[in-house]
């Protein structure tokens, strides 16, 4: 089987790739990456010698360049590109328009003109908003999205449900809660309070720091995917969550525990605007119908992820010392403390 992973240099996809690679030695993997601020070559250092992975950089919203690929032969698209962070969708909101939609729109027309077999669409639990305590989104609940990042996802979502209906294309789409892992870019909660904690630097908890979300670890979704891939139904959505609702105090405090760092380095800060409460979703679809599982829990994740920030400083301080740095200065140390 031949795959194509875009959005393979970023979190999520660099660690699916690697899952593959294992998984299945006889695969082979094109990956297409623009390499934005998120993307990271070191992030695939050790399979770039392996001969069934290529590495392309370029952008999804191109449409010469996805057609050279996929013409080529392809059995399946993955699509991890997209423009991640809700925090920069608020200041930049036009590239996650141009990334997550018009991108999506581009490969499904190289899906629709190829005849590719199967085409993944990787999506958010933030697609459904916000929810209150005690309820759960199922697949079929409404898109109530909040934030810029999860209206683009929702609008992707969307597009490729219309070519399903309209081409009959053979898609799927996963939404997935927070993922937390190896390779995470520190911008997102969990790297960004390990590292800024291992520099004994502050950490900015917005609000009063009881929002929940659900967090599974990138290993388990990336074996949602694969699940997703070679079983899931065409025209489906599954929900893959990790069944482990945290509030990000509580996750804070176990990192600064964990780290032998003190509670005052927790920077109260003023809220981000139209904060999801609550992501919860039912998973018994995939459970079901794939016998989809995430096998390692909250605590034990936590423990591996602050462990890989510890055993790769080189990775996260080149990160953090790029482009990265600029737009921290810019934003995140400008927040008020409250
Ligand atoms: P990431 O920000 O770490 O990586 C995104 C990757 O996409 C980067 O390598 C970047 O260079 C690439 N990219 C961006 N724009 C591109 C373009 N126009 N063309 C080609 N490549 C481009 O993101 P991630 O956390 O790995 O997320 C991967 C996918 O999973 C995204 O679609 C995201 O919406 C979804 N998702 C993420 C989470 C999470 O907790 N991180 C949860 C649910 C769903
Ligand atoms: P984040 O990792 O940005 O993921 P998402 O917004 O997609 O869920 O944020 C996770 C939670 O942590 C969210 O409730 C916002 C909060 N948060 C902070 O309190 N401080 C921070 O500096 C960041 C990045 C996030």
């Amino acid at each position: 089987m031949k795959l194509l992973v875009t959005g393979g240099a970023g979190f999520i996809g660099s660690n699916f790739i690697h899952h593959i690679l294992k998984t299945y030695p006889q695969y082979k993997i094109v990956t297409l990456d623009k390499l934005t601020y998120a993307g990271n070559l070191d992030n695939l250092s050790d399979i770039e010698p392996a001969n069934n992975y290529q590495f392309v950089k370029g952008d999804i919203c191109d449409l010469k360049l996805v057609e050279e690929i996929v013409s080529g032969g392809i059995d399946a698209i993955l699509n991890f590109a997209a423009e991640t962070h809700v925090d920069r969708s608020l200041y930049d909101p036009k590239c996650f328009v141009q990334t997550n939609i018009t991108g999506t729109q581009v490969l499904l027309e190289a899906v629709l003109k190829y005849k590719v077999k199967r085409f993944i669409q990787i999506s958010t639990d933030e697609v459904y908003g916000s929810i209150e305590q005690g309820k759960f989104f199922t697949e079929e609940s409404l898109l109530l999205p909040n934030s810029p990042y999860s209206a683009s996802k929702a609008g992707a979502d969307l597009l490729v449900r219309s070519y399903f209906k309209t081409f009959k294309l053979p898609v799927l789409i996963t939404r997935s809660s927070n993922n937390y892992g190896p390779y995470q870019f520190p911008e997102k909660l969990i790297p960004l309070f390990i590292t800024n904690a291992l520099e004994d630097r502050e950490l900015p908890l917005y609000g009063d720091g009881l929002y929940i979300r659900d967090w599974i670890y990138v290993e388990d979704n990336c074996k949602g995917i694969d699940l997703v891939l070679h079983k899931g139904k065409e025209g489906e959505i599954y929900n893959l969550g990790g069944g482990a609702e945290k509030t990000n105090l509580e996750i804070t405090n176990f990192i600064l525990n964990y780290l032998g760092k003190p509670e005052s380095l927790i920077k109260h800060v003023k809220d981000r605007p139209a904060h999801d409460r609550r992501y919860a979703m039912d998973c018994i679809k995939a459970e079901k119908e794939l016998n989809f599982r995430p096998k390692v829990k909250l605590e034990e994740g936590l423990k591996k992820t602050v462990e890989w920030y510890l055993n790769n400083k080189e990775w996260w301080k080149k990160v953090k010392s790029g482009e990265y740095l600029k737009y921290y200065e810019n934003h995140y140390l400008k927040r008020e403390k409250v």
